[in-house]
C-alpha cells in the first residue's frame, strides 16, 4: 500500500456521540444560510463542469479576504487538496518535503504516498512546540523543494508569528532560491469571541504559497472547498493543468454553496467564535480541575488542543485503560499516535459538540482519568 494506515479515519467512519476528537467549528446546517435568493440560484443552477481555476465569484470573494487578486487563485477541494497540487508540481522523484511533526496526518502520509521523500522537523509539548529556525535550516537540503508549516497547527493549536515566517522566507530565498514555503492556514480564522483573526501569509513574500479552505471555521467540511494562493502565474497555471488532470474542476454546486457561505460568513463566524470561546475557557477549567493528572499548553488559535496524560501517574496501561473506557463511553478522543506524537497526549477538540454536550463529556472524562488512575470500577 502506498500510504501508511492511520486511525485518524475512525473520525470519518466511526463516529461517537460525543465527539471531543474533532477539529472543525460546529457543523453548519443549510438552513443557516437559506433565503429566498440561495433558493432561486440553486433552482437555477446548471449542473455544467466548473472552469480549472474555480468559479470565479468564488474566486473574488476569497481575494477580498486575502487583500490580493483573484487571478492568483486556485479553487481546491479543501486544503488538502491545495497541499496535494503543490507537491505533485513542485517536487520530482528523489526531492524532499520536510514539515512538522506533529500534523494532521494527511501531510505527512501523502509525501510518502506521491512517492517524495518525506523529512519530519519534531516539535515538542514540552517547548510548547515552538519551531526552531536554526533545526528547520539543518533539514533542508538542495533536493528540498517543499516546506510545509502550518499555523495555526493541527493538533496543537500554536500559530507562526510574522516575523517568524518573514524570516525564514528571506533566509529560504537566499540559501535555497529553488525551494517554496508552503502556510497551510486552514484554521487560520477559527479564533475565539472577539480576538483579532490572524493575518493571512498570502502576499508576504513571493516564495510562499498559502492554502485554507471553509472546513473549519465555518464548519462545513462536507463542501470540500478550498483554495491555494501563490504570486507565481507560472506556478497557478501548473497547479490549474495538474488540477483539470486528477479532477478536472471542483464541483460547481459546492462552489455555488461555498459562495453563499462567504457571503454570509460574518454571521456565520459569530456563532462559533463565541462557541469557542466558551469551549476553551470549559477546557481550561477542566484542566486546572484535573492538573493532577494531567497538562497542556494553551491553544492561540483553532478549537483544539492537546492534553497530556502525566508521566507520573499515567503508565502504559493507564493510558490503554484510558482510551478504552472513553471509547466504552461514547466518547470519541483522537490519540496523539495519529499526528506522530505519544499516545500519551491527545488532541481536545473544543469548538464542535454544543456546550451542554461538551460540558457533559469533560465531566465523563474527568470520572474516567480517576477511575484509571486508581483503579476503580466505573460509577
Ligand atoms: C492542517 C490541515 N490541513 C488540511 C486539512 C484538510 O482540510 P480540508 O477539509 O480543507 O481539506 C486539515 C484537516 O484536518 C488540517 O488539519
Amino acid at each position: 500500500m502506498k500510504f501508511p494506515v492511520n486511525d485518524i479515519i475512525n473520525l470519518l467512519d466511526d463516529r461517537l456521540e460525543l465527539n471531543l476528537a474533532e477539529s472543525t467549528n460546529k457543523d453548519l446546517i443549510l438552513e443557516e444560510i437559506w433565503d429566498e435568493a440561495f433558493s432561486q440560484g440553486l433552482k437555477k443552477l446548471k449542473l455544467e463542469y466548473g472552469t480549472s481555476q474555480g468559479n470565479e465569484e468564488l474566486r473574488e470573494l476569497v481575494s477580498q479576504k486575502l487583500e490580493v487578486d483573484k487571478k492568483n487563485i486556485v479553487i481546491t477541494n479543501g486544503s488538502a487538496f491545495g497541499n496535494f497540487l503543490s507537491m505533485l508540481c513542485l517536487c520530482d522523484t528523489g526531492d524532499e518535503v520536510i514539515t512538522v511533526q506533529p500534523n494532521f496526518p494527511p501531510m505527512m502520509d501523502l509525501i510518502e504516498g506521491l512517492g517524495f521523500k518525506k523529512k519530519l522537523l519534531k516539535l515538542s509539548f514540552e517547548e510548547k512546540y515552538q519551531l526552531n529556525e536554526e533545526e528547520l535550516f539543518k533539514t533542508i537540503t538542495e533536493k528540498t523543494k517543499l516546506i510545509i508549516l502550518v499555523s495555526p497547527l493541527n493538533p496543537t493549536g500554536t500559530t507562526l508569528s510574522r516575523a517568524e515566517v518573514e524570516k525564514i522566507s528571506i533566509r529560504l530565498n537566499d540559501e535555497y532560491p529553488n525551494c517554496r514555503l508552503l502556510i497551510d492556514e486552514t484554521y487560520r480564522e477559527a479564533t475565539y469571541g472577539n480576538n483579532e483573526v490572524i493575518p493571512t501569509f498570502a502576499g508576504l513574500k513571493n516564495n510562499i504559497i498559502t492554502v485554507s479552505s471553509l472546513s473549519k471555521c465555518h464548519g462545513t467540511p462536507g463542501l470540500r472547498i478550498g483554495w491555494l494562493y501563490s504570486s507565481d502565474a507560472n506556478f497557478i497555471k501548473e497547479v490549474s493543468i495538474a488540477k483539470v488532470n486528477t479532477v478536472i474542476t471542483n464541483s460547481v454546486l459546492d462552489e455555488y454553496v461555498a459562495t453563499q457561505v462567504l457571503k454570509k460568513e460574518t454571521e456565520i463566524f459569530q456563532a462559533r467564535r463565541i462557541q469557542s470561546a466558551k469551549g476553551l475557557e470549559l477546557t481550561k477549567k477542566w484542566v486546572e480541575l484535573n492538573e493532577q493528572f494531567i497538562k497542556w499548553n494553551e491553544p492561540s488559535a483553532g478549537a483544539l488542543c492537546c492534553i497530556k496524560l502525566k508521566e507520573t501517574i499515567f503508565g502504559q496501561e493507564q493510558i490503554e485503560q484510558f482510551y478504552s473506557l472513553s471509547k466504552h463511553a461514547g466518547i470519541q478522543i483522537a490519540s496523539g499516535e495519529w499526528f506522530g506524537e505519544t499516545n500519551r497526549c491527545f488532541r481536545l477538540g473544543f469548538g464542535y459538540m454544543e456546550i451542554k454536550q461538551l460540558i457533559k463529556t469533560l465531566e465523563k472524562l474527568t470520572e474516567i482519568i480517576k477511575v484509571t488512575v486508581t483503579n476503580k470500577e466505573l460509577l
